[in-house]
C-alpha cells in the first residue's frame, strides 16, 4: 500500500512539473481578437482584479509577486493589472478545468493544491470562485480558432 502511495505522489509531482515546464515554455494561450482583449482587460480589472488583490502579502497578488518574500511559483504577477491581465491570458492561467488555471486551484479542496494555501486564507465563497468562473468562460468562449 504504502508503495502504491509514494509512486501515487512521485507520478503526480511529475506531472504537475511537466506542467510547469509547459506553461513556462513560452506558449501562447492568447486568441483573443484586439477588440475582445480591450473589454476583458476593463472587466478583469473592475471585477477579478480586486478579489485577486485583496489580503494583502496573503492574497493572490501580494503572494504572487513577492511581497511576502519569495515564493516559487510558474505564475508571477507584476502587481500591475493591465500587465498581469495580459500575462494570465497569454500564458493560460485562465484556461477553464486546466488543472494550473486560477479558477481550478481556488475551487481545489485539495489542501496541496487549493488557494490561497489553507494556513494562509480562506478559501473563496462560492460567489466570488462564481464570478471568476463565468470570467474565464466568457474569455473561452471569445477565443479565435487557432491559426497556428
Ligand atoms: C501565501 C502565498 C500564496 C498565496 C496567498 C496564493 N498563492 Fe498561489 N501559489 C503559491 C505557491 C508557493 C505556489 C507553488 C506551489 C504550488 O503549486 O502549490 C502557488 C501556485 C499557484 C498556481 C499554480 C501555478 C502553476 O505553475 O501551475 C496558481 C494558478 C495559483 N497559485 C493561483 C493563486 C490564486 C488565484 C491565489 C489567490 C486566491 C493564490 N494563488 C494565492 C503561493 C500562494
Amino acid at each position: 500500500m504504502k508503495t502504491i502511495y509514494i509512486l501515487a505522489v512521485l507520478l503526480a509531482f511529475a506531472a504537475s512539473s511537466l506542467a510547469v515546464a509547459l506553461a513556462g515554455g513560452g506558449g501562447n494561450f492568447d486568441y483573443l481578437s484586439d477588440a475582445d482583449r480591450k473589454v476583458f482587460q476593463e472587466r478583469f480589472a473592475k471585477e477579478i482584479w480586486p478579489l485577486l488583490e485583496r489580503d494583502g502579502k496573503n492574497g493572490c497578488v501580494g503572494c504572487h509577486s513577492g511581497k511576502g518574500g519569495s515564493i516559487v511559483s510558474a505564475l508571477k504577477m507584476s502587481g500591475n493589472a493591465e500587465k498581469d491581465f495580459r500575462m494570465l491570458v497569454k500564458d493560460g492561467f485562465f484556461i477553464p478545468d486546466d488543472p494550473g488555471s486560477m479558477h481550478t486551484r481556488i475551487i481545489s479542496r485539495n489542501k496541496k493544491q487549493m488557494m490561497p494555501p489553507p494556513e494562509k486564507g480562506k478559501p473563496w465563497t462560492k460567489a466570488d470562485a462564481e464570478l471568476l468562473r463565468k470570467f474565464v468562460d466568457d474569455i473561452e468562449a471569445k477565443q479565435q480558432p487557432k491559426k497556428k
